[in-house]
């Protein structure tokens, strides 16, 4: 456990209160009432800390970082590049990042910088120097928080600058050595797209090319690759004095980077959660959508990660805005903790008086000090983090399931031209992970790289692309007893978006073979029937045979296709692969998984099916050790029956085959030894 203990605490930006001492006080008095034991400093604070060209004040901030060390509170320093000074705008125009049309970007804003410009790395490099000087040794600063939101410049996160143009060159260069190779790989004769000098080549853009799919996935890899040494550069900045580990900010579901890329340079996987609570009465939704990205910063390095940012009221850049019901502040955080994280920490401590964010919710309000309902609701997590400390250190979730979430695939499937335009990976991959939430089936989320040993199934849902190697990989984990399922319009192409001739690369596991897709409009409807159950077929419709030996689960109802498999299961080596060849609805999924959790052999910790809303993680130690949480995200009670005897790890209660959970409720369990 990072400095060790859960976190608790936030973004702290006491730069914008410099003038007014009895506020930093205050702050100070207040942290210690709420619980707050880490806050992180200097996320955007450039202006202040380098107000002029190579000078640096920091006096503010020492003084601030020793101040919250002789209270016991901890710091997560950041380096500040996420947001640039004027001066330097000014001065080095060239940092500023330049639109795919040519347009370079005005000053101002955040997340505008140019990531190859080496002005804008000589300048935060020796900023991050200094500050490593000043602070990396000591003794309440525990880690390094690189920029923030790397690539969050809402829109194309990409910096098209001759600079950049000129890097993808190069970087084109290394990747495929020859334009011979690359015009092959991007199909180059289709409308004569044939390079005949490297520097023929540009960025895509709308006005610009932006039909040739391969040079668009390789922007996007080519991006991900300098945001990545960027980011690598700070790093080393950071560590001239210091040996203090590095995290940067990870969003929710966010297309524009590879994450699993850029987490190879981190030590820590931090995130910031915003799930859209009480968007519905329904919180289910949300509730997977947090737990999926939970799963998935944690799968990046089967450890515990950070919760960087949450609210603890309500954000303020939605159409709807709702604060948290009574109960919700309290399950979102222990939510984050029941995935893995080891701290939850708040965008932001004090909200500000002025500008963009002023009614973003913060845990201090403008009025009312600590007499809020936030505040108070806040304060409570604090004490109950403060008690599981101990309980929880060194434990990790250790799921045995997988499902593959791969950004290249995310690229390249959401950019196909047919059958469908409006694919939506995401959606699609969390109506997948849902089933498992359902069940209490922990899953890693992984992208195509991953190790697949130790899983028992692994879902594929919607894997289009399959990188090099993925194949080999899928085929053996299948021989060697793995239960694997994929859907339509999976195995179609390779790295550079090149359809597989022939066959699917997978035929001989999947014991199908594909023919047609069809993608009809919605007044031609049609079914299958899954055990005894009849399911509408989506908008993607395979028409695919089953080899000999294959077994046909269900069958289009309707139709010309009638009588053709939807559903198969085919047995290869130890194991057995699925194939679902039409869109399903959610019900299917939850019905077709549960049967593949007991072919599995995989139980919830509970052991007992869970009501509608209600789900279980369980955090592992050493020595057999288990922590169980049992998470309700129904704003109602709810009773979970036959889970046999359990300690509640918080207040020694035993509950005996029936657990009461009250509206938005969490308990923590340990099997109570007789
Ligand atoms: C995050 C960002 C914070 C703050 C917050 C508001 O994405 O890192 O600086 O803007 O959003 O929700």
């Amino acid at each position: 456990m990072i400095g060790g203990r859960i976190l608790h605490g936030g973004d702290y930006n006491p730069e914008q209160w410099l003038e007014c001492p009895e506020i930093l006080e205050e702050d100070i008095r207040l942290m210690k009432e709420a619980g707050v034991n880490c806050v992180t400093l200097g996320v955007f604070s450039w202006a202040v800390l380098e107000p002029e060209e190579g000078k640096y004040e920091f006096g503010w901030l020492e003084d601030i970082v020793d101040r919250l060390g002789k209270e016991g509170v901890q710091v997560i320093l950041a380096t500040p590049s996420g947001a640039m000074p004027h001066w330097l705008t000014q001065k080095y125009p060239e940092v500023m990042q330049v639109q795919a049309d040519g347009k370079r970007n005005l000053p101002g804003k955040r997340h505008n910088f140019c990531y190859t410009s080496p002005v804008m790395r000589q300048k935060i490099h020796a900023l991050d120097r200094e500050l490593s000087r000043v602070f990396g040794r000591k003794e309440n600063v525990i880690l390094w928080h690189i920029s923030n939101e790397f690539g969050g410049n809402f829109g194309d996160s990409t910096c098209h600058c001759e600079q950049c143009q000129e890097a993808f060159r190069q970087w084109l260069k290394k990747r495929y050595g020859t334009l011979e190779a690359l015009n092959h790989a991007y199909w180059g004769r289709f409308w004569s797209h044939v390079y005949s000098d490297w520097s023929q080549i540009h960025s895509p853009a709308p006005n610009g090319e932006y039909t040739v799919t391969a040079l668009k996935l390789d922007w996007q890899r080519f991006s991900t690759e300098q945001i990545s040494d960027f980011c690598a550069e700070e790093i080393r900045a950071v560590r001239e004095f210091s040996d203090l580990p590095a995290t940067t900010n990870f969003m929710d579901f966010f297309k524009g980077l590879d994450y699993h890329r850029l987490g190879k340079e981190l030590d820590i996987i931090s995130w910031d959660s915003y799930p859209y609570w009480h968007e519905k009465k329904d919180e289910v939704p949300a509730a997977v959508r947090a737990a999926a990205c939970h799963n998935m910063m944690r799968s990046m390095k089967k450890q515990p990660f950070l919760l960087m940012e949450s609210v603890p009221s309500s954000v303020n850049w939605r159409p709807f805005n709702p604060v948290k019901r009574p109960g919700m502040h309290m399950l979102s955080s222990m939510q984050a903790i029941a995935h893995g994280s080891d701290s939850v920490q708040y965008f932001q401590w004090r909200k500000g008086r002025g500008s963009y964010e002023k009614f973003h919710g913060a845990v201090l309000d403008h009025k009312n000090g600590s007499n809020t309902r936030t505040f108070r609701q806040v304060a409570e997590v604090g004490e109950r983090l403060a008690g599981l400390t101990e309980k929880l250190n060194g434990t990790v979730n250790q799921p045995k399931s997988a499902i593959i979430f791969d950004w290249e695939n995310w690229w390249a499937v959401e950019d196909t031209t047919g059958p469908r335009l409006d694919l939506d990976y995401v959606s699609c991959v969390l109506s997948h992970y849902q089933a498992f939430w359902e069940a209490g089936i922990e899953a890693d989320l992984v992208g195509m790289d991953a190790d697949l040993d130790g899983y028992r199934i692994v879902a594929a849902p919607l894997n289009y692309m399959y990188k090099n190697g993925y194949a080999e990989k899928v085929r053996k984990f299948v021989e060697n007893g793995g239960i694997y399922v994929t859907t339509y319009f999976s195995g179609m192409v390779d790295e550079t978006d090149l359809c597989f001739i022939g066959h699917h690369p997978l035929e001989d596991v999947l014991g199908i073979v594909q023919e047609e897709i069809d993608a009809p409009s919605p007044e031609f409807t049609n079914s299958f029937c899954y055990d005894g159950n009849e399911y509408p077929a989506g908008g993607m419709r395979e028409m695919i045979h089953a080899v000999d030996g294959t077994e046909v689960l269900s069958v289009y109802e309707e139709d010309y296709v009638k009588g053709m498999p939807v559903v198969t299961a085919a047995a290869y080596g130890k194991g057995k692969a699925y194939y679902i060849a039409a869109e399903p609805e959610q019900r299917f999924l939850s019905a077709f998984y549960a049967d593949r959790f007991r072919e599995a052999d995989l139980v919830n910790p509970l052991g007992v099916e869970l009501p509608y809303g209600v789900t279980v993680t369980a955090r592992n130690g050493e020595d057999g050790k288990q922590i169980v949480f049992v998470m309700n995200f129904r704003n109602e009670p709810v009773r979970v029956d036959g889970i046999g005897t359990w300690t509640d790890v918080e207040n020694g209660t035993i509950y005996t085959d029936s657990l009461e959970m009250g509206s938005f409720g969490c308990v923590l369990l340990r099997r109570q030894i007789r």
